[in-house]
């Protein structure tokens, strides 16, 4: 039987329908898409509406701001749906959290399990098929073993995300993702390689590594480097462009910056997370690195022949942190010049350390700080964007023309590039603008190049697959 079809009752189709609604990060949106994967191969379909679906599923993050509360609101909200004969599911980072506890709060949720265990899905599955009412997946954070299926449901037609590394083992002070998706484990690289070779004979253009800390990787079978892994992944045919994230700053090699100069489809971005530019607040939060160690990374970055994006993420307001902390934040920012940073108010989170620090620093402090910053941060951009007036770009194609007639694309750098063009590029082209307008995070030109058309479409993937909704 086809995946994604099933012949049954009208009862059966009822309960082999299934919607899924997905929070966080990439690798939670790329869990989605291996979990839809996998359960269409069960033989399941997938719907937009929850109110068609037998089985919902909900795929949480627990990173920031009460995150669980948030959660059980919403799971509040599926309570009026149980009498349907629906049932439901909690996966990722809250799910592995609270555990047991959804249970008591949401009784009518079937399965919880964290991401260390999706590899037992299937199994998983035919336990809830069954009619079992509290099947857990939650004692695998200490597993080795990595959740590889082909059967991954991509979203993105052009661009297709590999994780290669999951859980971490840096425990910084302030973080639950060590708890809630376990110790690092990488796949060998010659899975890696395989998927990559798949997913261009499919068709994709762009290939994304993923992992919590994606430089941390160690190939099981001692082949490859990360650094030699990125370069392979990059020199495989059909492949545009690779990109790869999160780094952190602690595993960050000089030969990643030489294997971006040295291959031309690895992208000219790297996203490297500080946190702090206060050595004393990068040490409360267990960073395990300095400011002046971190500068010396940036310093290899900006000495490579390519202009390599820097983008970043920065929490204000970490327990302790003085005016003068926060001063060297700003001036870390100054001193690199990044294209982007994501900037969040530091927020207490179970299990971790820190949230035996006193929370030091009141609401409204945070909050100035984090406005200080991202007007800090959009001078820079006006700055660094204002550089690239009368260049020419490569741009790959998203979407088709807004309302006023400019398609939409990103450049190597991963920026935002508008343009006109007198014919419409199909989406995943490759096509040269030339920049004629600039602005703090987005750039406007005119195309001066025709599109390059890669291999042929993705028509038969996308066929089989439904949208997974992804929500922030
Ligand atoms: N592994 C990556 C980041 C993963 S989490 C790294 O170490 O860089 C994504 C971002 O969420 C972090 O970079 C951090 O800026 C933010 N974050 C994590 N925990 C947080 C907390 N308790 N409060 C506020 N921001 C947090
Ligand atoms: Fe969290 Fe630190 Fe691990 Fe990043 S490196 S996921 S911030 S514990
Ligand atoms: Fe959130 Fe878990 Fe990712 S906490 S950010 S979904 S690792």
């Amino acid at each position: 039987m086809q995946p994604g079809l099933w012949c049954g009752s009208v009862e059966e189709i009822h309960l082999k329908t299934f919607y899924i609604e997905t929070f966080g990060c990439q690798m939670n949106a790329h869990d989605s898409e291996k979990v839809v994967g996998t359960l269409l191969r069960e033989g399941y379909s997938q719907v937009v509406d929850e109110a068609d679906a037998g089985l919902i599923l909900y795929n949480t993050c627990s990173i920031r701001d009460k995150a669980e509360q948030k959660v059980f609101h919403r799971l509040n909200e599926y309570k009026r749906m149980q009498g349907e004969g629906k049932k439901f599911a909690v996966l990722g980072c809250v799910a592995q959290q609270e555990g047991n506890k959804i249970f008591e709060r949401a009784p009518y949720v079937s399965l919880v399990a964290g991401s260390a265990s999706y590899r037992n899905l299937p199994e998983m599955l035919a336990r809830l098929e069954a009619g079992e009412t509290r099947i857990t997946g939650l004692d695998d954070r200490q597993t080795d073993e990595t959740f590889d299926t082909e059967f991954t449901s991509r979203t993105n037609p052009h661009r297709g995300y590999i994780t290669i590394i999951e859980g971490c083992d840096k425990f910084c002070s302030y973080c639950v993702v060590p708890y809630t998706r376990g110790k690092e484990r990488s796949r060998t690289s010659a899975s890696v390689l395989a998927e990559a070779q798949r997913i261009a004979q499919m068709g994709f253009t762009e290939i994304q590594l993923l992992g919590q800390n994606v430089n941390s990787y160690l190939d099981p079978s001692g082949k490859r480097s990360f650094a030699e892994l990125l370069a392979a992944v990059g020199e495989v045919n059909g492949i545009k462009r690779v990109r790869f994230t999160t780094s952190h700053p602690r595993d960050f090699t000089k030969d990643i910056v030489d294997a971006i100069d040295a291959v031309p489809t690895l992208c000219d971005h790297v996203h490297l997370p500080v946190q702090s530019g206060s050595t004393d607040v990068l040490r409360a939060m267990q960073r395990d690195y300095t400011r002046d160690w971190y500068l010396e990374r940036i310093a290899w970055t900006k000495a490579a022949r390519r202009d390599i994006s820097l983008t970043s993420d920065i929490i204000v307001g970490f327990p302790g942190e003085t005016d003068r902390d926060f001063e060297d934040t700003i001036t870390l920012l100054e001193t690199v010049g990044y294209d982007a940073i994501y900037g969040f108010k530091y927020s207490p989170r179970p299990n971790t350390p820190a949230i035996h620090m006193h929370d030091s620093i009141p609401e409204d402090v945070k909050v100035a700080r984090l406005a200080i910053l991202n007007a800090r941060q959009r001078e820079i951009q006006r700055e660094n964007y204002g550089r690239h007036l009368d260049q020419t770009v490569e741009v790959m194609v998203e979407h088709g023309a807004n309302s006023r007639g400019q398609i939409t694309g990103r450049s190597t750098q991963n920026k935002t590039v508008n343009f006109m063009c007198d014919s419409t590029p199909p989406s995943g082209s490759y096509i040269d603008v030339r920049i004629t307008q600039v602005f703090p995070s987005s750039l406007v030109g005119e195309a001066i190049s025709v599109p390059t058309v890669p291999s042929p479409a993705l028509a038969a993937q996308q066929a089989l697959n439904a949208r997974v909704p992804v929500v922030h």
